[in-house]
């Protein structure tokens, strides 16, 4: 059985995500927020698992929250450490200790676009591929071996809003994925650092939209 941890800092929804796809073999310890008004709490207490906030206001230096934050975390002993959007820069000593076994989801195809307001600056640059990307956590930020990566297209009419909506909705299916091949113990970190799935299937870490039919057949 892998004990899995989930951090978060707000919404929730890929947390929910992996909880309601929660594959055999896993068990969620426990929801950890830096924000007591996550509302993604309530749906984890709702669902019977134990949540924890470490209020990032309370200490006085990044180091102190990240060695508190472990603290806690490694009070569940988890095999996974999820960040399902928990939005705080991490310690090189925070990340280094969960090394191996701490995923992040982006919402860009990294390496594009690390940072805050992905979606803006995806229309803004005018790109015509857009997505979401789960990694391995490296200490540069939004940055580490890619696991697999969900590309939806830009289209003319988007807004900051449909763009983040079309790319959540792929979030909520490759997490879950990617959290699944943890597991099933079927991902690892060649030398190179990248990252191999064993019996991946088809999709090969790679969700993209359909083609046109008369793209796809050709003249
Ligand atoms: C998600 O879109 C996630 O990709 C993003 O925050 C959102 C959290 O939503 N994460 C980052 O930007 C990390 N750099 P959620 O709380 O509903 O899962």
């Amino acid at each position: 059985m892998k004990s899995i941890v989930i951090l978060i800092s707000g919404r929730g929804s890929n947390m929910e995500a992996i909880v309601r796809a929660q594959p055999d073999g896993a068990r969620i310890r426990a929801v950890i927020s830096n924000r007591a008004d996550a509302a993604g709490l309530v749906f984890a207490r709702d669902h019977g698992i134990e949540t924890a906030v470490v209020d990032h206001r309370a200490f006085a230096s990044r180091d102190a929250f990240d060695a508190e934050l472990a603290t806690v975390i490694d009070g569940y002993a988890p095999d996974l450490v999820v960040l399902a959007g928990f939005m705080r820069i991490l310690t090189d000593g925070f990340v280094e200790h969960y090394r191996g076994r701490l995923l992040n989801i982006h919402p860009s195809l990294l390496p594009a676009f690390p940072g805050l307001h992905t979606h803006r600056r995806a229309i803004e640059s005018g790109v015509r591929v857009h997505g979401a990307t789960v990694h391995f956590v490296t200490p540069d930020l939004d940055c580490g071996p890619v696991v697999i990566q969900a590309a939806v297209p830009v289209l003319p009419a988007d807004d900051e809003d449909t763009l983040a909506a079309r790319v959540l909705e792929h979030e909520h299916r490759i997490y879950p994925q990617a959290v699944r091949w943890f597991v099933e113990e079927r991902l690892t970190l060649d030398g190179a650092g990248r990252v191999r799935v064993r019996d991946e299937g088809p999709a090969h870490g790679c969700i993209v939209p359909p083609l046109d039919a008369d793209l796809r057949t050709g003249p």
